[in-house]
């Protein structure tokens, strides 16, 4: 069980970010990726179709053989985690828990900030798991639904995102949030334009990296961490449609070109 693959899964390219944190920070591991290109996005879908979704994705990765999930969607893991939790023989770990964990430690006032899309900030989940571990917090919650599509696009330092992104922080700033989780897997890619936005009193908290030491915790825990030599050669990236884009757009997710990507529409 210890050599068998890690699984991660994400609407579509943006989880890279995920599986990015997680070869830094487990590089004897070996991860099967599978992006929902053809269904992205889940930000702005029901809670029951997100759900549908996560589950047929849980059912492919657990075909192939892995010995735990991390749900790099932060819109899956609001609506999901809990069912596919239930449903799951292998641990699922989701990117919420950790960026809540990262966000009260990292807060001096409990005055949270939070980004996402529409449907990670209408379920609550962030807030609910951030009042978990500190019931005074006070979370301000924002959907920035156009910062999707701008960073599929690379325009990490448009003036046209800038704009957007002050538009949609304002309301932030002005309740004075010194911590903000960038909720979403996109949002890593506009750090250093958030941070200008945000000034340089605000720490933005990435749940990529909160997620990939929390799901090491998870198997060193659970005796499931691989203990042989491994690397970047043993890295599956399965698709459900649209394999071209995902390769050129996932080389700036991942920070390293994509060799063999598989399509499998479910
Ligand atoms: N992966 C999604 C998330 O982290 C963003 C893209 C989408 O809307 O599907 O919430």
């Amino acid at each position: 069980m210890n050599a068998a693959p890690l699984g991660v899964f994400d609407s579509g390219i943006g989880g890279l970010t995920v599986a990015r944190a997680l070869f830094e920070r487990l590089p004897r591991e070996s991860v099967i990726y599978f992006g929902d290109t053809a269904r992205v996005p889940y930000g702005p879908k029901s809670p029951d179709t997100v759900r549908r979704y996560s589950g047929e994705i849980l059912a492919f990765l657990l075909k192939r053989g892995v010995k735990a999930v991390v749900v790099a969607c932060n819109t899956s893991t609001a609506h999901a985690l809990g069912a596919l939790q239930r449903q799951s023989p292998v641990p699922v770990v989701g990117v919420i828990e950790p960026g809540a964990r990262a966000a009260v430690a990292a807060t001096r006032t409990g005055n949270i900030g939070v980004i996402g899309t529409a449907g990670t900030v209408a379920s609550g989940a962030y807030e609910r798991a951030i009042k978990a571990l500190r019931a005074d917090a006070c979370v301000h919650s924002q959907p920035c639904p156009l910062f999707v599509p701008l960073v599929e696009e690379a325009w990490f330092e448009h003036p046209a995102a800038e704009l957007i992104a002050r538009e949609y922080l304002e309301p932030l700033k002005r309740a004075r949030v010194d911590v903000l989780v960038l909720g979403c897997t996109h949002y890593p890619l506009l750090k250093p334009l958030l941070s200008r936005v945000m000034g340089p009193d605000v720490q933005l908290v990435d749940s990529a990296e909160e997620t990939a030491t929390a799901v090491a915790r998870e198997l060193e825990r659970l005796d499931l961490l691989a203990n042989g030599g491994g690397g970047s050669n043993n890295h599956r990236f399965v698709v459900s449609d649209d394999e071209p884009h995902f390769r050129k757009v996932g080389a700036l997710f991942l920070g390293e070109k994509l060799k063999q990507v598989e399509v499998v529409p479910l």
